[in-house]
């Protein structure tokens, strides 16, 4: 792996006195799948927030710095709005857990899609319109002209969740941060858009942070792991090490789950005694 696209030092989220998330330590590489794991209330998704520069001041308190290494690196916890609209999207994009909170639900999805993309490519309004097309059917909807012309409420969670992944793609982030983004689809949708995230960041040589409790997905997709418990990192590791010698007890209870697991499901992980 070569330089890291992000790193975050000491990043320690609070409120009031409450630390959710406490002095965590780690970078992102260019190109690589950085999965996060760890139980429910762990940290995992106010961490990505925090990134996003999406928790409200007035309520959580973020120490530390995230910074962004492009060309003129960028300090993440200094932006301002203004300068938060260049970022989201174009350079970092999330996938949120929850499909609502990121699609206008009086606009056509079509509509939705052709207006972020025209606000920052110059592009016909057909020509923005057909790469929503092709865009969509990567996302293995069969007839995209029609989910194009559909509001958000006329379709299932599970499609709003592919327009969203969809959506989040538009631009080809640098980074993108994808919050358990296969929870609302069935097997065949989920593996699928799996293939498709992988395959995405192999072509535009993207970096995603993925946030998942499903470890099948994690020993498929991960170039390095971090598990988190009670807002801090106790583990980050390359797969392969965390896969043959989890250090720390609770990552060693956490695959040990997932093999029961997986022998159930007929899956083979490799692991030595
Ligand atoms: N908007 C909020 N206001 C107050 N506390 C919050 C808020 N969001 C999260 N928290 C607290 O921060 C902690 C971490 O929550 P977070 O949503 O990051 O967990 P998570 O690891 O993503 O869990 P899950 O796997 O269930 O999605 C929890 O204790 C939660 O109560
Ligand atoms: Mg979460």
């Amino acid at each position: 792996m070569t330089d890291p696209l992000l790193q975050v030092e000491n990043l320690t989220i609070k409120q009031g006195e409450n630390i959710i998330v406490n002095h965590i330590t780690f970078p992102i590489y260019k190109n690589e799948i950085f999965c996060l794991v760890g139980e429910s209330g762990s940290g995992k998704s106010i961490t990505s927030r925090a990134i996003m520069g999406l928790l409200n001041k007035n309520r959580f308190k973020v120490e530390g710095n995230i910074l962004l290494n492009k060309a003129k690196p960028i300090e993440l916890t200094k932006q301002t709005k203004r300068e938060w609209q260049k970022i989201r999207g174009e350079e970092i994009a999330l996938i949120y857990q929850n499909p609502t909170l990121a699609l206008h639900p009086l606009l056509k999805i079509g509509t939705q899609m052709v207006d972020t993309l025209r606000s920052r490519r110059m592009l016909s309004k057909k020509k923005a319109l057909e790469e929503v097309h092709k865009q969509l059917s990567l996302m293995n909807f069969s007839d995209p002209i029609k989910i194009a012309n559909s509001f958000p409420s006329q379709l299932s969670g599970g499609m709003n969740q592919r327009v969203m992944i969809c959506m989040s793609l538009l631009l080809q982030p640098a980074l993108l941060i994808a919050d358990e983004p296969t929870t609302g689809l069935d097997t065949i949708n989920q593996k699928k858009i799996i293939k498709i995230l992988v395959e995405l960041k192999e072509t535009y040589k993207m970096s995603i942070l993925f946030i998942t409790h499903d470890l099948r997905i994690v020993s498929q997709i991960a170039d390095r792991v971090a598990v988190m418990k009670d807002g801090e990192f106790v583990e980050v590791e390359p797969l392969s090490v965390i896969l043959e010698r989890p250090h720390h007890p609770y990552t060693e209870e956490l695959w040990k789950q997932a093999s029961t697991f997986f022998r159930k499901e007929g899956f083979h992980v490799s692991r030595t005694p």
